[in-house]
């Protein structure tokens, strides 16, 4: 478990920039933190790292943004306005957790127990001005 602290919301999406080479068909993100703390930031790297070309934006109103065209697939969730267990089913979530692109998901402690166990969590958590740490 490695916390990295991030200075400003260019270091958050540096971040996301740089995981994004690791990531592999099937694999899913679990991003947990509250309002503002830099998961839709930290997003916007992770499209960009796979070349991606849309804007990302937050999927709270939408739930689910799905970006193609890049190396991988990316499935963008937002659970933030969802809740019950059966809400998440609707959206489809198990068909995302098994395509074989990339499902990053926003607020996924709110539904931890919905999760499948090879899910990779990221923490953010907000600090003193433009801190945030970032637990990988
Ligand atoms: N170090 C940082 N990392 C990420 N975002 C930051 C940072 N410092 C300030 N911010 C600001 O915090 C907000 C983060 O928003 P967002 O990524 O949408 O958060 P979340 O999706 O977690 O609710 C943005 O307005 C961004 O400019
Ligand atoms: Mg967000």
């Amino acid at each position: 478990m490695a916390s990295i602290i991030s200075h400003n919301p260019q270091e958050t999406l540096e971040l996301g920039r740089q995981l994004a080479a690791s990531l592999r068909r099937g694999d899913v993100l679990a991003l947990a933190g509250d309002l503002g703390a830099g998961k839709t930031q930290f997003t916007k790297g992770l499209a960009e790292g796979l070349g991606v070309e849309c804007d990302v934006t937050s999927p709270t109103f939408t739930l689910v943004h799905e970006y193609h065209g890049g190396r991988l697939s990316l499935f963008h969730i937002d659970l933030y306005r969802l809740e019950d267990e059966e809400e998440v089913l609707d959206i489809g979530l198990d068909d995302y957790l098994e395509s074989d692109g990339v499902t990053v998901i926003e607020w996924a402690d709110k539904f931890e127990a919905l999760m499948p166990a090879a899910v990779r969590w990221i923490r953010f958590g907000i600090q003193e001005g433009d801190e945030r740490e970032i637990t990988l």
